[in-house]
């Protein structure tokens, strides 16, 4: 079990290059099923998610080989079509091997997926619009065996812009028959990413980034080399600790685009933000003012996974704030943890309201999930004394050596692994 120490107190300064997206080279990794390829990925962050993933596609027969700077994905050596319920336990992304599976052999065998416990998490986007494009799937307990003799290309209309549900149609789409069109698409930098990898891999594939995307099949290619685009939660995440802590840091490698809501409210609450090609530079003297009321909601607007950690930022700022989560039912867990270093925070159903206080007090919290992890972290950079962060593991599965990038800015933190 690994213990975060946040001593707080310390402003933060200097730079760094934010780490590859979790979200974004997990779907990449189903995808590198779809054809036998040899993909050459980098950019992919150390994570326990993307562990996860890999120990999928060697399940699956692929041939993995993890140098320093690139990832290597064989997939012309794929064997299987099943992945035990262990493996799909360990994270949520795992539900999008069913696309990639039922794309590259007509044929899944898995479970349910794991990952954050936020409420209910169902599939129910997912299983209608695989069936709509000629899959059978059967469903006994939380086991899902799914069979398409020919996927058939077919007009999709998603009631909600579900970023898994989008990815498992892309995914399928490249190998049915005629054209697929998903209108009501997620539109994510994360979609965004997985269309530029399966064009490379020869994907007749349009749209993303709008509501609307079309693939007409894929031809396939021996090669390909991807690059996964910088992580925009690490990121919201950095600027956030930076704001509470004060200080001044440079993120590098970045599309300010893509968090800009959270670069928003932080000016908004008192930060300077100056952004210069793929730079941003967050400036704060540590003395916050609310910024509003903030609607967590699908891309463009606020995520969701950066709820609870602007939250955190927010702790000591002058003024009231109020939340309104839309997502996900369970996105507060966080809450009551944070209270507990002294936070004045109330929550009613999807609205919670922060009260900003004075001072915060060091005091041994649990994370309750990924993101609930970083904002403890985040809370605990501008806590007077030392805040320790038990059940942290969560937080490896989503930041890559987030420990050293925060000393290296300044921080005093430090994990202990037990
Ligand atoms: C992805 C992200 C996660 C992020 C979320 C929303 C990954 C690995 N995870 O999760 O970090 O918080 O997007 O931006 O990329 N829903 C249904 N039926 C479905 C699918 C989803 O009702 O079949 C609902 C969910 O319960 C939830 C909402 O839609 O309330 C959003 O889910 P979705 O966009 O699918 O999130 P994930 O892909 O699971």
């Amino acid at each position: 079990m690994d213990i975060w120490h946040v001593r707080g107190g310390n402003r933060l300064f200097g730079s760094c290059r934010v780490q590859g997206s979790k979200n974004a080279s997990l779907p990449v990794l189903a995808a590198s099923v779809v054809l036998p390829v040899r993909s050459v990925l980098k950019n992919v962050p150390r994570l326990k998610d993307v562990d996860a993933a890999l120990q999928i596609l060697s399940h699956l027969g692929c041939r993995i080989d993890r140098g320093e700077e690139e990832l290597i994905i064989d997939s012309t050596s794929f064997t299987g079509a099943e992945i035990p319920r262990e493996l799909m336990a360990e994270m949520r992304s795992s539900v999008i091997f069913m696309g990639a599976l039922l794309a590259r052999c007509g044929e899944a065998k898995l479970s349910l997926p794991g990952g954050c416990q936020l409420g209910k998490r169902p599939i129910d986007l997912h299983l209608s619009a695989l069936r709509q494009m000629g899959a059978e799937i059967e469903e006994e307990g939380s086991d899902l065996f799914c069979r398409a003799e020919r996927l058939r290309g077919a007009d999709i209309d998603l009631r909600f812009p579900s970023v898994g549900a989008t990815e498992n149609i892309m995914l399928a789409a490249c190998a049915a028959e005629g054209r697929t069109t998903i209108h009501g698409a997620a539109r994510e930098p994360e979609i965004v990413s997985l269309q530029a990898y399966l064009a490379s891999i020869g994907a007749d594939i349009h749209g993303a980034g709008t509501s609307t995307i079309t693939i007409c099949g894929a031809v396939g290619r021996e090669n390909t080399v991807y690059t996964v685009p910088s992580d925009r939660i690490v990121a919201s995440t950095l600027a956030c600790a930076c704001a509470a802590a004060g200080g001044r840091i440079i993120l590098s490698g970045v599309k300010a685009d893509h968090f800009s809501t959270v670069l928003h409210f932080l000016n908004d609450a008192g930060c300077d933000i100056i952004n210069f090609k793929d730079i941003v530079e967050i400036s704060s003297n540590g003395d916050l003012r609310s910024p509003g009321h903030i609607v967590t909601a699908p891309y463009p607007g606020f995520p969701t996974d950066a709820q609870p950690i602007l939250m955190a930022a927010l702790l000591r700022s002058h003024g009231t704030t109020q939340f309104t989560e839309t997502i996900f039912e369970n996105r507060y867990r966080q809450v009551s943890e944070l209270r507990r270093l002294g936070a004045d925070l109330t929550v009613s159903g999807t609205e919670a309201v922060l009260r900003g206080v004075e001072t915060l007090h060091g005091e041994t919290l649990t994370a309750p999930d990924l993101r609930g992890g970083a904002a403890m972290i985040v809370a605990g950079l501008h806590t007077r004394g030392e805040t320790r962060i038990i059940d942290a593991g969560h937080i490896a599965r989503g930041y890559d050596s987030f420990d050293d990038t925060l000393c290296a800015l300044g921080a005093e933190v430090w994990i202990e692994h037990k």
